[in-house]
């Protein structure tokens, strides 16, 4: 069954939730339980009343709005995150949830009842940009990150989670593994530019490579910069550049897909003329083969060691975030690229670089992915951006493998 989708309406509803913490020259910043993203939330929660659909948000304040069936079977779920990292665009997780809710409303302006409930859904966390691990709220409801060390985490602004989501009153009632799907749906932007460059409508996302964050914090001696003798030195910002151009090393040495990331450093005291006492930096390490990735982690971390050590250092590692690759189902793969070619989409099947929260709901449920094109590739920048014929086009096809899987 094909339905009509209102592109309007679904851009209306993007540009209005870019709105919420929109940043000069384009772009916004939701970090995750700030108060802007509580201004995200209420937006989008009251756009889910207002179809009188039935609103629920979790304890750690996940938040799903389900249309009822007719049939008494678990929902079909769509959904992704409206948290954004600090130089956020207006797409990345957006898309995922407006455009089920988009989907939502189309199916009953079109007077259809489906016989599994339809369910859309937004995640707390998802960016990991303020509270480590990534994917948080997704992880919590489907029992791969544990509720309470989550709540207890603590963001690069010393506030915990639980004090955040309480902060804005993001903390629901009801239990996390209340939301249990015949199968989830997430509808995103590529991030990437691979759609765009080959001219592909469509990403069949197959699933996702493995993410390790690592901190580390080295500890040496702050010292005059004149005076002090390079051998005599504890330089833990040396160290902490050992490490980052080793980072750019095990990359370029393993070769595609293995990727790595400095995404973040500093120094102590962090003033011109004194050796730094203290660095801390993290290293984000991506790779499709989690034995690849656990190598490349190896080469890391002995590195890490022994640049310390030869510094006179001292050196302690901890990590943020962990998951494993995860691999899409493969009937729902299947069902999506069959949807793409009855809709006419061009389409190819790719991997995904980027976290989702459907790699959470992978090994509990049927999930898959819808990729469209963003232009120049970016993301994580204020100039993300995806053409309305191509946000379209990912919600018509959202559309067509929701219906088939919730049943007419
Ligand atoms: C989150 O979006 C990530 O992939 O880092
Ligand atoms: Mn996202
Ligand atoms: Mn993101
Ligand atoms: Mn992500």
């Amino acid at each position: 069954m094909r339905i009509e989708i209102n592109t309007e309406r679904l851009l209306a509803r993007i540009e209005a939730l870019g709105r919420i913490g929109a940043l000069p020259g384009g772009g916004c910043k939701r970090l995750a339980l700030s108060a802007e993203d509580a201004a995200g939330r209420a937006l989008v929660t009251g756009w889910f009343c207002d179809l009188e659909l039935d609103v629920h948000t979790d304890v750690i304040g996940n938040c799903w709005a389900i249309r009822s069936g007719h049939k008494d079977l678990p929902p079909l779920v769509m959904g992704s995150h409206i948290d954004t990292v600090a130089t956020g665009g207006l797409y990345d997780g957006v898309l995922g949830v407006l455009g089920g809710l988009e989907v939502i409303e189309s199916v009953i302006d079109a007077v259809i009842e489906t016989e599994h409930p339809l369910a859309v859904a937004f995640f707390t966390n998802e960016e990991g940009a303020r509270f480590a691990p990534d994917m948080m709220g997704s992880g919590v409801s489907q029992g791969a990150l544990d509720l309470e060390e989550m709540l207890a985490k603590v963001g690069i602004d010393g506030v915990s989670v639980a004090d955040a989501l309480d902060g804005i009153g993001a903390r629901g009632r009801e239990p996390v593994s209340a939301l249990a799907p015949c199968a989830y749906l997430e509808l995103h932007i590529e991030q990437g530019p691979v759609l765009e460059a080959e001219g592909t409508e469509i990403g069949v996302v197959t699933g996702v490579q493995g993410i390790s964050w690592t901190e580390f914090a080295i500890a040496g001696r702050s010292a005059h910069a004149g005076t002090t003798p390079m051998a005599l030195r504890q330089d833990a910002g040396a160290v902490a550049a050992g490490i980052a151009i080793e980072a750019r090393a095990i990359a370029r040495d393993f070769g595609s897909p293995q990727v790595a990331t400095v995404g973040r450093m500093r120094f102590a005291p962090d003033i011109v003329n004194v050796v730094p006492e203290e660095a801390v930096l993290t290293v984000d390490l991506r790779h499709t083969d989690d034995a690849v990735l656990q190598a490349a982690e190896t080469r890391l971390f002995d590195t890490a060691e022994a640049l310390a050590s030869d510094e006179g250092c001292t050196i302690t590692r901890r990590s943020l975030a962990r998951f494993e690759p995860v691999s899409f189902d493969p009937d729902l793969v299947g069902q999506i690229a069959e949807g793409a070619k009855r809709l006419g989409l061009s389409h190819r099947r790719m991997p995904s670089g980027a976290g989702h929260d459907a790699q959470m709901f992978a090994p509990n449920c049927p999930a898959a992915m819808i990729f469209v094109p963003s232009k120049d590739g970016i993301s994580h920048n204020i100039h993300e951006y995806t053409a309305p014929h191509d946000l379209a086009n990912g919600v018509r096809l959202l559309a067509e493998v929701a219906l088939a899987r919730a049943g007419v």
